[in-house]
């Protein structure tokens, strides 16, 4: 899961996902996310999205953020990005088709082909969070059925 800061919309976007895994008693598939910037390396999500997540029943107060890596080509099957501009930023550091066709709008599980993205609540207000929270929910559900169950 990869946004630009990796304090927001990756860490929520990661701790849904390995929630989902956990309570699927699934111990195989590796979550992890990061951020295109090193703006917020080594931070904890942001308060307002710690808080979120709290309010809906997940703690990733143990997320720290860091930057992508080209290694994590390497790493991951799926790469999901937040936005078009993550996921250009991404496909930028790709070194071949396969690196290339690992990385998804994440979006795009629910709306294929509209190119929508998950805005940035960074600078917006609380409801923002929880609008990122419910679309990440839907998204991280689509994605385990098709490629988890
Ligand atoms: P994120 O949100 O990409 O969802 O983690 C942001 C957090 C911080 C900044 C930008 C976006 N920033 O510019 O500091």
């Amino acid at each position: 899961m990869v946004c630009l800061g990796n304090i927001c919309r990756s860490p929520i976007a990661e701790g849904i996902l390995r929630h989902k895994l956990r309570a699927m008693k699934n111990e195989e598939v590796l979550t992890d996310s990061a951020g295109t910037s090193n703006f917020h390396a080594g931070e904890a999500p942001d308060t307002r999205m710690r808080m979120t997540a709290l309010k809906n029943g997940l703690d990733i107060s143990d997320l720290r953020a860091r930057q992508f890596v080209v290694s994590d080509f390497d790493e991951f099957d799926l790469i999901y990005a937040m936005d078009l501009s993550n996921q250009r930023d991404i496909l930028s550091l790709a070194r071949n088709d396969d690196d290339r066709a690992k990385v998804k709008l994440i979006l795009d599980e629910i709306y294929p082909d509209e190119n929508r993205e998950v805005p940035d609540p960074y600078y917006g207000g609380e409801k923002g969070f929880q609008d990122v929270f419910d679309m990440l929910d839907d998204a991280t559900d689509q994605l385990i059925a098709r490629y988890i169950e």
